[in-house]
């Protein structure tokens, strides 16, 4: 498998606290990766830095051989970059159609603006087509029409989740999809991941792993900005510095 995306001394520092710190982070294509660290280790930092939300202080980002260190965030959706937030972004006044239509032209505008720009391309056969398949596709077709506002939290990860898949990455990364859900929608979330897991490169933000384990084929842990460990989920698992930064800190790994 050859690297999609891999950075190279990546580093962030915020007025003197160094969240992400000489991070060099290699993600194969068709990987799913788990990315988990305890609260502050810089996990979402490094989303940050790799969707383009803000410029690294230090350091490289490769993404298919091309350096995007400096690119902004739309054109490294439209080389192939989506993300979701920690905190669930979709616009709740809106339906969930009207969610997903907006935010997928948002990114395929071309200077028009994009209120214009939806009215007209909403009519097209070919967009409504697509929304259509990708609310199929997380199950949502039979809420189209309902105010996001009035869905519940699973059912807004999944329009998120809607929302990225429309826009045809070939890397996704998913900042704690599982995060204040039930363990029913945690089920759900995590058996829609692995239906799409085989087209997709994916990242994973997660705090307790227990809940990625049967879905992730390596992991990658971050403590104090820094990545302290990478591999085999099982390895990574059963290492002390791992373990070490855990327990020091919080409940526990799983
Ligand atoms: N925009 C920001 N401005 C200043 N400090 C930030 C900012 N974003 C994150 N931090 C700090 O960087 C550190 C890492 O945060 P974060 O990346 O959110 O960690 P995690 O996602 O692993 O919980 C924390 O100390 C946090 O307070
Ligand atoms: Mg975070």
């Amino acid at each position: 498998m050859s690297e999609l995306i891999f950075t190279q001394g990546l580093t962030k520092n915020f007025s003197g606290l160094v969240a992400v710190n000489q991070v060099n982070f290699h993600i194969k294509k068709g990987q799913v990766t788990g990315l988990i660290g305890p609260n502050g280790s810089g996990k979402t930092t490094l989303f940050n830095l790799l969707s383009g939300y803000f410029p690294p202080t230090e350091g490289t980002i490769t993404f298919e051989g091309r350096d995007l260190t400096m690119t902004p965030p739309h054109k490294r959706v439209a080389m192939g970059m989506a993300r979701t937030f920690q905190l669930v972004s979709v616009f709740d006044s809106l339906s969930v159609w009207e969610n997903l239509v907006l935010s997928n032209l948002a990114f395929k505008k071309k200077g028009r603006s994009v209120v214009k720009f939806y009215l007209k391309s909403s009519k097209r056969p070919d967009v409504l087509d697509e929304c259509r398949k990708t609310l199929a596709v997380v199950g949502l077709e039979a809420k189209a029409g309902s105010v996001t506002a009035e869905l519940s939290y699973g059912d807004k990860r999944r329009l998120e989740i809607a929302i990225a898949l429309s826009l045809k990455p070939k890397l996704l990364l998913l900042d704690e999809p599982l995060s204040g859900l039930s363990d029913h929608e945690v089920g759900e979330i995590i058996e829609l991941l692995h239906r799409f897991k085989q087209e997709l490169t994916l990242v994973i933000i997660e705090h307790k792993i227990s809940k990625i384990v049967g879905l992730v084929e390596r992991l990658s842990v971050m403590n104090d900005g820094y990545i302290i460990c990478e591999g085999d989920p099982e390895d990574v698992l059963s290492d002390s510095a791992v373990r070490e930064c855990y327990w020091g800190k919080e409940k526990g790994i799983c």
